[in-house]
């Protein structure tokens, strides 16, 4: 290394990476130059920016398969259908409030996957902004070239400090669900320069007892307490700023009658408040996992089209730049990412076969211990690609982790050998962005295809 000019020659990091003094040395040296704070953002850009410099020549998981084993043997990977990922957007798009194109965003929830390649194919598709729930995430979406207006910061209960950073970046929508949450984004409005373009939501909560994960123990004041939503949109309104109206039925939920229910109910609050700016009718919308929902999309949207065209009149949303907001995750991407992980051994113990695969609840997987479910059906893939065939048997998923609960029960096929993968369909959402770097191994690397 050239010290005076801190220049490394091209390889240099490889090859000494691995002693200390070097290490220390080059984050000195980045410190220095770059600052802390870019040291961190470096850090974040890296950590959401896991995909492989070239696109899979593949259409198909099947055609992919044989190519990343041959090319990335022994390693997990998440396969992200690019063109599945536009298509389902522009579905979204043209299915939910054809009547209301001009006012209504489908916004992306970034907690559910903020990978660059994804936050991109959605710019590309169209996509109608993203929410993020902190600064770092408004930063990623900053650096993937989201301009300031797209971006929508609905984390209710933010702390000032949150909330000073997100606005300073531009971003001018912001939720609230408690007294200091609001006191504290009136209180920043006054330090704008264009506090008048300042958008404050209320976050109300509706009961959904049939969501998997419902929303409202944690977030919302109960749309009973009607007096304390009234009060607070007084107040944004007094304040100068234009109060909306957030709410989230749960995600994963299951019944569409919810999101009538949820649009009556804040067309009722907006009503009596004398309209609001806008509405945020949230995420909610559910995917397959386990080959059973009781309603197919169609319904969700039936209901939600039906019920904003019969309440959301004239009187609930008023004055300039009206919008109706969602912000899908799960729905949004889920569907799109698989993942792949080789088996790579197998034990009989007690009579069952034990699985030894990569990754595990405290990476992928951790979503099915967050939420208590069980491991939905995966397939088993051959190294050439073709799909293991075999009578399904029981077997014990053994996770590449040193917590003895990292196994999950599952049916494979009976001809599974080691060597092959298991994939995982809808492996999108809550999967990469719940997992950890627990005993040091480091989240899947992303493969495009069908780009
Ligand atoms: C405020 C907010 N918006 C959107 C979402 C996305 O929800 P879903 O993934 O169910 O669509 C969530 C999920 O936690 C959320 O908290």
């Amino acid at each position: 290394m050239d010290k005076e000019h801190n220049h490394f020659e091209e390889g240099e990091f490889l090859t000494d990476l691995g002693q200390p003094k070097k290490i220390a040395e080059i984050r000195g040296i980045l410190r220095k130059i770059l600052g802390e704070g870019t040291c961190q953002k470096l850090a974040l850009a890296l950590m959401n920016d896991r995909c492989l410099p070239e696109a899979l020549p593949a259409k198909t998981i099947e055609e992919a398969v044989p190519q990343l084993a041959e090319r990335y043997p022994g390693t997990p990977l998440n396969l992200l259908n690019v063109r599945g990922l536009k298509s389902g957007i522009t579905g979204l798009k043209d299915n939910l409030l054809p009547g209301k194109k001009t006012i209504c965003r489908i916004l992306y929830a970034m907690k559910a996957n903020s990978q660059a390649a994804i936050l991109q194919t959605m710019r590309e598709a169209g996509i109608g902004g993203f929410d993020c729930a902190s600064s770092n995430e408004a930063d990623t979406a900053l650096m993937q070239g989201a301009p300031a207006e797209d971006i929508y910061y609905n984390f209710p209960k933010h702390s000032p400090q949150e909330l000073t950073s997100v606005l300073q970046k531009g971003v001018r929508y912001v939720t609230v669900d408690t007294a200091e949450a609001l006191a504290g984004a009136i209180k920043a409005a006054r330090d704008l320069p264009d506090a008048e373009n300042l958008r404050i939501a209320v976050r109300i909560a509706v009961k959904n007892p049939d969501a998997a994960m419902p929303m409202e123990e944690k977030f919302g004041i109960p749309s009973d307490e009607n007096g304390r939503i009234r009060e607070m949109l007084k107040t944004i309104r007094n304040s100068g700023g234009r109060p909306g109206i957030c709410v989230h039925v749960g995600s994963q939920t299951q019944d569409p009658e919810i999101y009538r229910k949820a649009i009556e109910t804040v067309a009722a609050l907006a009503r009596e408040a004398g309209g609001v700016n806008h509405i945020n009718l949230g995420g909610g919308l559910p995917v397959d996992y386990f080959g059973v929902i009781p309603h197919p999309p169609e319904d969700f949207f039936r209901e939600i089209n039906e019920a904003v065209e019969t309440h959301i009149s004239d009187d609930v949303l008023t004055g300039d730049n009206q919008k109706i907001l969602f912000e899908f995750g799960r729905f949004l991407i889920a569907p799109h990412v698989h993942w792949i992980s080789p088996i790579r051994s197998m034990e009989i113990k007690d009579g069952l076969p034990y699985l030894n695969y990569a990754g595990g609840i405290h990476n992928t997987l951790n979503g099915l211990k967050v939420h208590g479910w069980p491991m939905p059906p995966a397939d088993v893939i051959a190294p050439d690609g073709a799909k293991r065939q075999g009578k399904k048997i029981t077997c014990v998923l053994s996770g590449e982790s040193c917590n003895p609960a990292d196994m999950l029960q599952a049916e494979i096929p009976s001809d599974t050998a080691v060597g092959d993968y298991l994939k995982l369909a809808n492996a999108g959402a809550y999967t990469d962005s719940y997992g950890s770097h627990f005993n040091g191994f480091t989240l899947p690397l992303y493969a495009l295809y069908n780009t």
